[in-house]
């Protein structure tokens, strides 16, 4: 099992406190008796089967279960040093500690020395979106804007943990199944670490922006005929000789990256959370990824409550919203998932369990959308000057959807999380605003 010093300490707690002169924004603290470590064990708990940190497994080698990563020891955090030490790190100018994602490395499974492969992700704006707030009938709405990643979308915050861990475990060729972001953001971190990457996307539905960036950074790039859910069966299938390093958010260590959004978040509001959190859903790792954080944040007593998680996705790419809907006890596939949000199209979500704890725990729930609701939600997010790409749109529709059914009340505070740039699909911008888009089921969209 792989032990990691913990450098960072807690006054007053069991370890020694060291202060190094001349390194005033950094405070090291010295191991005393416990050594930290992490494993990853599977979330079936009928399996519970363990793996070490640094096993090469994507989902669990005995029943085929999603895989979590896992502190197992080390002594408890001390919020109040944290934050202090998040805090400080901040003015540093260590590429880790100006990275949003590696700032709060004490949540994330590697030692000190590993080198971390970061392009300056997370650090992203929480707007204030009047015109938004309106539209939904709230006194005030916040949006959480992760599309102002590097290369647009939150991908970011998970590939620069997934490539680490593909780097450190000495792989050479990185391989993931995408709608488009995911594709982007693994092909630019693939660069920065010199190693080889392959996509399969679905052909002819990711946007121009997308597939540019991920060739531009040097990715080979093979479409398939069929949807997202046929290219991740195919790149599950691919991976299995061991000739590369699957980083869709199956891989836990994706997941580890994402999980911080939710602690950014939770300083940017002085770790008090909103009544509600509204993220889209389309393979689920996302809203999974918050789920783990906001639990971590809790039992570290950062935070002093849960916001209620709300995953709004297209009503035409809705089986997760299905699921809950009739109280099932499996998530049944939707063969054929339809809706111009294309980042979301996907029938077979992998992460549905995972993201299904973080509904159940925070008393959340799961619903849809029109692709109506969310090309006028998207419009309005571009009139409060920020703007995002269809599937982020999903939240402020989804939103203005509950106040309506007064299931969010008018002061209630919520906050948005937008997953992609503007930019990232401009023909469907250019569409709604001439009046020319239409739904896949040939309904006209009204502008
Ligand atoms: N929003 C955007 C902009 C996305 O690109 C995605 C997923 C989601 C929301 C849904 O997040 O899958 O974690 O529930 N895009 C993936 C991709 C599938 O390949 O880029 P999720």
């Amino acid at each position: 099992m792989k032990s990691t010093t913990i450098k960072g300490s807690i006054e007053g707690g069991p370890f020694r406190f060291l202060h190094v002169p001349g390194k005033l924004h950094e405070i090291w603290f010295i191991l005393a008796d416990v050594m930290i470590q992490f494993v990853q064990h599977c979330i079936n708990p009928e399996c519970r089967a363990v793996f070490e940190v640094d096993e090469w497994v994507y989902v669990c080698a005995r029943c085929g279960e999603l895989l979590e990563i896992e502190r197992v020891s080390g002594s408890a955090f001390e919020a109040t040093e944290l934050r202090r030490v998040w805090t400080e790190r901040r003015a540093s100018s260590d590429e880790r500690d100006r990275s949003g994602v590696w700032r709060f490395r004490e949540f994330l499974p590697f030692d000190d020395e590993v080198e971390v492969i970061s392009l300056g992700e997370g650090n992203t704006q929480l707007y204030d979106a009047p015109r938004c707030a309106d539209y939904c009938g709230l006194q005030r709405l916040r949006l959480k804007h992760q599309g102002n990643n590097p290369t647009g979308s939150f991908k970011d915050t998970g590939m620069t943990v997934a490539v680490t861990q593909a780097k450190k475990l000495g792989m050479r060729r990185v391989v993931c199944a995408s709608t488009g972001n995911t594709a982007a953001s693994l092909a630019a971190y693939a660069a920065r670490a010199g190693m080889e990457c392959m996509i399969m996307a679905p052909a002819g539905q990711v946007s121009a922006a997308k597939l540019a960036q991920a060739l531009d950074y040097g990715a080979k790039v093979q479409e398939i005929q069929g949807n997202f859910d046929t290219c991740m069966r195919a790149i599950r299938e691919l991976v299995h000789d061991g000739s590369a390093y699957l980083v869709n958010s199956i891989n836990p260590f994706r997941i580890e990256g994402q999980k911080t959004v939710a602690f950014e978040l939770a300083e940017q509001l002085d770790w008090r959370m909103p009544d509600h959190l509204v993220v889209p859903g389309g393979n689920l790792g996302n809203s999974s990824a918050f789920g783990k954080g906001l639990r971590e944040l809790l039992a570290a007593e950062l935070i002093d409550r849960q916001p209620q998680i709300t995953v709004v996705q297209a009503a035409g790419a809705a089986p997760f919203a299905r699921f809950y809907d009739e109280h099932a006890s499996d998530l049944v596939n939707e063969e054929q998932p339809q809706t111009l949000a294309s980042a979301i199209k996907i029938g077979a979500p992998v992460s549905w369990k995972k993201a299904w704890s973080a509904v159940r725990e925070s008393s959340g729930r799961v619903i849809t959308v029109s692709e109506q609701e969310i090309a006028d939600a998207k419009a309005m997010i571009g009139r409060d000057g920020i703007g995002c790409e269809p599937a982020s749109a999903t939240t402020v529709a989804g939103i203005r959807k509950l106040v309506n059914e007064d299931v969010i009340k008018n002061d209630e505070s919520v906050v948005a999380v937008l997953t992609g740039h503007l930019l990232k699909d401009t023909d469907y911008v250019i569409k709604y605003h001439e009046g020319r888009l239409v739904a896949p089921d040939g309904t006209k969209i009204k502008k």
